[in-house]
């Protein structure tokens, strides 16, 4: 889950002085935490409609994750924010 510092995709910023400043002072995210809000079993089925809808990759074989239902947390809760590609 940690940034890959080689593939020149930057979440902060890939100038000089935006590295500089992520080295010198670290980085605080904004997203919210939501294991309050939709429930473990929300997050497996979010997490699930993120893995196969839309990154096109295959659940773990036993998954118990329901990817219709995290299509609709994802419409309700993560649309605002990561946009309905989930970018
Ligand atoms: C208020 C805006 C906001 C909402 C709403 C939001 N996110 Fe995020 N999310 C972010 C931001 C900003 C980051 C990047 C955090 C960072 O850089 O530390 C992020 C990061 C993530 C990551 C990590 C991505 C990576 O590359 O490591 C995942 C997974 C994620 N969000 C899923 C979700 C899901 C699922 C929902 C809905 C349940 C959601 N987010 C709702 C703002 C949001």
């Amino acid at each position: 889950g940690f940034p890959n510092l080689t593939d020149s995709d930057w979440r902060w910023g890939g100038e000089p002085e935006t590295i500089k400043a992520s080295i010198m002072g670290g980085r605080h995210g904004v997203m919210p935490a939501w294991s309050e809000v939709i429930g473990e079993q929300g997050v497996a089925d979010v997490a699930a409609f993120v893995i196969s809808k839309l990154d096109d990759r295959p659940l773990p074989e036993g998954a118990k994750a329901d990817a219709v239902n995290g299509e609709k947390i994802f419409a309700a809760n993560c649309v605002a924010c990561h946009g309905p590609e989930g970018k």
